[in-house]
């Protein structure tokens, strides 16, 4: 099956259309720090509003467990989208209570509500299916209709991503179908070389898709934190950097087969070592294989890959017609080891193939480093939807709407 767009909806004039969407941007206080998925949200929310559809929209933010807290609430999300559509959006102050039911109440044509966090509710991310049935039916009471556009939430099988879809006509939005695009052709026939390049903290989160995209890449480029599990599984001493002992044995068995497969992985020829975790450390420039031989001995850990490194991945980068990116090469928030990611963006922005930013980390960085999005060829709106779907897994909220 395929999945069911916008028009499989028919005339949505006066009708109530709940929208997931996936407003979980990074705050600083109430301040907005990227405000790139609600940008990314509009086309599908200004779609329904010219059709004459009184759009009520449904987000979480941060994982609240299930009871209100006002540093999770949607508020300045909510502010943020009345700006962009140059009119204020109300706010109700639950998701299905007497606040939300009065607010959609009185709606007319093409108005605008947000309902506070939908995971206010215990019943969005209950374990118990019975449990997030019964919220997805009160979710479901407010609207005629449902739209799946939160892309950053479809890995994950909760009441108003999964269940709701089911209660109501449902179908996906217009950030959906253009999210899937990108990754069917990254998965389908994606044009050559392809590289992936890796990074972020952890390389447990990060093994499913090495192993599903060795058999299909021509390069995997490894940087942030997760490139000293490897660097260990060579054998070579990693000081106090992030490393997961017990993904060791499985980082040098994808060494091993990327070999036999004729797959690069590159590792950084050189490290950024850092005296301690912090903006103002001392640091110097080491090779990978000596990362205990400066002056901080095994107490220095690595925040940033070197310059050669960088030189190196720009290089494999610019000579691909396809790259991936998901997860920073360093700390790019402290100025000192934002370098790996800066020059990482830049090959990408620079390269005359098709760019692929993937989604959490990676976008807040192009952001925050002052890329804009044009200069790529797509900025996912979800980090962990893109690489479950690069993984090869099923998506909860996508077969909800018919995909499979
Ligand atoms: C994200 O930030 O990746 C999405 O909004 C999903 O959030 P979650 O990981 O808390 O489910």
């Amino acid at each position: 099956m395929t999945l069911r767009t916008l028009n499989s909806l028919g005339d949505l004039r006066g009708k109530k259309v709940l929208v997931r969407c996936d407003l979980n941007v990074p705050l600083d206080g109430a301040h907005i720090t990227d405000d790139g998925r609600i940008r990314a949200s509009l086309p599908t929310i200004s779609r329904l509003r010219d059709a004459g559809a009184r759009v009520i929209i449904i987000s979480h933010l941060g994982r609240p467990e299930g009871t209100p807290e006002d540093r999770f609430s949607l508020a300045p999300a909510a502010t943020r989208l009345g700006e962009l559509l140059g009119e204020s959006v109300v706010l109700a102050a639950d998701t299905v209570g007497e606040s939300a039911r009065a607010a959609t109440a009185c709606m007319g044509d093409g108005d605008v509500v947000m309902l506070e966090n939908v995971r206010f509710n215990a019943g969005e991310t209950a374990k118990g299916q019975a449990e997030r049935e019964v919220f997805a039916a009160e979710l479901a009471a407010l609207g005629d209709a449902f739209v799946s556009d939160g892309f950053g939430v479809v890995h994950r099988k909760q009441a108003s991503v999964y269940e709701l879809a089911r209660d109501l006509p449902s179908a996906a939005g217009l950030l959906i179908e253009k999210e899937l695009s990108v990754l069917e052709r990254l998965t389908s026939s994606p044009d050559r070389p392809y590289t992936v390049v890796l990074g972020g903290s952890k390389v447990s989160d990060k093994l499913g898709v090495i192993s599903h995209l060795l058999p299909r890449v021509d390069t995997i480029l490894i940087g942030g934190g997760m490139l000293y599990t490897f660097l260990a599984a060579q054998g070579y001493s990693v000081g106090s950097s992030l490393l997961e002992v017990d993904q060791i044995e499985t980082c040098r068995s994808y060494l091993a087969e990327a070999k036999e497969l004729g797959v690069a992985i590159v590792l950084p020829e050189d490290i950024v070592v850092a005296s301690r975790f912090s903006a103002d450390a001392d640091f110097v420039v080491v090779p990978a294989d000596r990362i205990e031989e400066t002056p901080f001995g095994h107490t220095g850990i690595g925040l940033d890959i070197g310059p050669a490194a960088a030189e190196t991945f720009t290089a494999h980068i610019a000579a691909s017609k396809t790259v991936f990116w998901n997860g920073p090469a360093g700390v790019f928030e402290m100025p000192a080891f934002a370098n790996g990611t800066l020059r990482i963006a830049t090959a990408l922005a620079n390269m005359s193939g098709f760019s692929v930013v993937g989604g959490g980390d990676s976008a807040a960085a192009v952001r925050t480093l002052g890329f804009a999005d044009s200069d790529f060829g797509h900025i996912a709106t979800g980090g962990g939807a893109s690489l479950e779907f690069l993984e090869g897994k099923k998506l909860p909220g996508l077969e909800a709407l018919g995909w499979q």
